[in-house]
């Protein structure tokens, strides 16, 4: 035992020692060659030591956020979905309308329907008290989903961070990249595809519709009770009508029993992909691997093009550039 134990430590200090000199070379050669930009992983320990409170403050303003609105986990976590999709986990979104940008909470997906940008407002303010311009606004967003997520009842992971702020917004990208509500399959795959995103993820992230809510003009054929038959476009009904907060795999259930939310998510058991109905039938099934493969998801969508390094900024306000 003794000796294994010597093995193991030994190991683990080879290990840091190794990863040390990695990551010291890789700041001191960073982006000054000729090679242009050389990408930087995210890992899980970024603010370890310049801001290892930033978890701690996120969830106590989520956890007071979502007990005045229930609703703030689902904003929370579509929110991180749509910064992601639209140029990159870069915090995109957050930016308003300026004399030189044009805002991506006008395009298409988010106009009147993207929500909770206040909260994020909140833990940006607390957390520039506690560690001023450390934590960027894209590593809140990462942060403030996976919190919601496990506030609701659903899986926890381990979070890569490290991500910086974009100076730039994409109104075109949202109304590009943000897949529409439609019973396309093959244009959902696609549109996941471009953010190298598969059919597995395509499924799972859906599995993000077990909580929130959708406005009647998405989901009046599949939501007569709450919808009336004309008008009240914006009336909110529940994606997930079994148990709307609550974090489980009853979205699986109830489009296997034909009760699909939004037209784009019926059609992952209706639209003619073996393997696309196998997973929804899998995660109706089995909860647990359904929460396995969302987690893992989840980790692969907050990964798409992040800013790293001297890239992009940590915004002192998520609404503004620096
Ligand atoms: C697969 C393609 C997807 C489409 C077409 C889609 C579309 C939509 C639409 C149309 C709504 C209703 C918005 C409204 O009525 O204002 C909605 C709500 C929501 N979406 Fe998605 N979505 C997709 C994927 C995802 C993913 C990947 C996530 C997160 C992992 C997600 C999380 C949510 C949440 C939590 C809500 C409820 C928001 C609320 O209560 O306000 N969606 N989605
Ligand atoms: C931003 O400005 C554009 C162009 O003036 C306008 O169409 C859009 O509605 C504005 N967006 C928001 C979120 O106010
Ligand atoms: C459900 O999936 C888990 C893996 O997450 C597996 O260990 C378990 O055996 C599965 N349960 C059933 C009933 O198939």
């Amino acid at each position: 035992m003794a000796v294994f134990r010597g093995i193991f430590l030994g190991l683990v200090v080879v290990t840091l020692v190794f990863s040390a000199t990695l990551s010291a070379a890789h700041l001191d050669g960073f982006n000054f060659g000729s090679g242009g930009s050389q990408t930087h992983d995210l890992f899980p320990q970024f603010y370890q030591s310049s801001c290892p409170q930033v978890n701690d403050i996120v969830i106590s303003v989520l956890q007071r956020a979502i007990e005045k609105n229930p609703r703030v986990a689902a904003f929370l976590i579509r929110l991180h979905f749509h910064d992601c999709f639209a140029q990159g986990c870069d915090a995109s979104v957050l930016l308003d309308n300026s004399t030189t940008r044009i805002s991506e909470k006008g395009a298409k997906p988010n106009v009147n329907s993207l929500r909770g940008f206040e909260v994020i407002d909140e833990m940006k303010a607390k957390l520039e008290e506690a560690c001023p311009l450390t934590v960027s606004c894209a590593d809140i967003v990462a942060l403030a989903a996976r919190g919601s997520t496990v506030l609701s009842g659903g899986p926890d992971w381990v979070l890569p961070l490290g991500r910086r702020d974009s100076k730039t917004a994409s109104f075109e990208s949202s109304n590009r990249d943000i897949p529409a509500p439609l019973p396309d399959l093959s244009a959902l795959i696609t549109t996941f595809e471009r953010q190298g995103l598969d059919e597995t993820d395509l499924v799972a992230l859906s599995g993000g519709h077990t909580i929130g809510f959708a406005k009647c003009s998405f989901v009046r054929q599949t939501r007569k009770s709450v919808c009336p038959r004309r008008g009240g476009d914006n009336t909110a009904a529940p994606l997930d009508f079994v148990s709307p907060t609550r974090f489980d795999n009853s979205y699986f259930k109830l489009i296997l029993g034909g009760h699909g939310l939004l037209p784009s998510d019926q059609v992952l058991l209706t639209g003619n992909r073996r393997q696309a109905a196998e997973l929804v039938k899998t995660y109706a099934a089995n909860e647990s691997l359904f929460f396995q493969q969302f987690a893992k998801s989840m980790v692969k969508m907050g990964n798409i093009s992040p800013l790293t390094g001297f890239e992009g900024q940590v915004r002192k306000n998520c609404r503004r550039v620096n």
